[in-house]
């Protein structure tokens, strides 16, 4: 049956996150490269994990979660906090993390000596990469564009839908960001966590900049990290003074305009 938020009958790979779901219009693209972008501690690990877990519970697909950057100890004590048994996902078969090396991945290593046995042995639909951003600081521009159209191409090829994680500096206005290094046209959709400034108190911000073949919502949305996971509220739309330093009446408007800019395809 079709999803009565999607406006075609594509399939759709569902974060489990409801109110994101419906920001995507019922989900992600099936076999879409996704990145996900985000300043430390905006709760990518988080939603990914969240995306990860949904895929082994309500869709029977299993999952690999490729990290080079934390140790995966460290994965199933922050996982345990909210309550996912990751041990227990990976002793049915369901679930493999990966920590590695950058060099096994790059340049004279390849994702498929890396990563065939655990797609195997979890009949792997969804990859999370945490992060693309770390693999990237081994390369240079180009040899990063042609690193992730591999990556992203393997992906594709063995019909797996991808969550690659892009960790963005703090500031706004910086350079290393997912536009700068040329990544964007290489994904199908961008999703983008912020921090934000109001009244005085930090909250967070998500945006959905580009999706490929899909109408999604374009507003700011807050949400939260709970001890059950990420939630999502309502619009932005109708605060001052969103981003600090640009204190008007419709930044966050301007400000997705601009980061959407950003995305758009060279
Ligand atoms: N069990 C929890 N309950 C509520 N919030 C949490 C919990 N664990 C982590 N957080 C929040 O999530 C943030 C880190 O999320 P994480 O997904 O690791 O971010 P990132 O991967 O973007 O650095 C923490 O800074 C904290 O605010
Ligand atoms: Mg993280």
């Amino acid at each position: 049956m079709m999803d009565p938020l999607s406006k075609t009958s594509a399939p759709r790979v569902k974060t489990g996150i409801a109110e994101f779901d419906a920001m995507l219009r019922g989900g992600f693209m099936k076999g879409d490269a996704v990145m996900l972008a985000g300043s430390a501690g905006t709760g990518k690990t988080t939603l990914a994990l969240q995306y990860l877990i949904n895929g082994i519970r309500t869709a029977g697909e299993g999952g690999i979660y490729l990290t080079f950057e934390q140790h995966p100890d460290q994965i199933y004590r922050d996982a345990e906090n909210f309550g996912w048994d990751l041990r227990k996902m990976e002793a049915e078969d369901k679930l493999r993390i990966v920590f590695t090396s950058p060099d096994l991945l790059v340049g004279e290593g390849d994702p498929e000596s890396l990563l065939e046995e655990p797609i195997r042995a979890v009949n792997a639909r969804r990859i999370v990469v945490d992060s693309l951003s770390h693999l990237s600081m081994f390369g240079k521009n180009d040899d990063i564009r042609q690193e992730t159209y591999r990556i992203v191409n393997f992906f594709k090829l063995r019909g797996m839908s991808a969550l690659l994680i892009w960790e963005s500096p703090q500031m706004l206005g910086q350079s290393y960001s997912i536009s700068d290094v040329g990544l964007s046209f290489l994904v199908d959709a961008i999703v983008s966590l912020k921090f934000v400034e109001i009244d005085s108190s930090i909250r967070r911000a998500m945006v959905v900049l580009k999706m490929r073949g899909s109408d999604h919502d374009k507003s700011l949305r807050e949400y939260e990290v709970t001890p059950t996971g990420i939630k999502v509220r309502a619009p932005f739309k109708d605060y001052q003074g969103l981003m600090s330093g640009s204190p008007t009446r419709s930044s966050s408007e301007r400000f997705v305009d601009l980061m959407r800019k950003a995305a758009k395809e060279k």
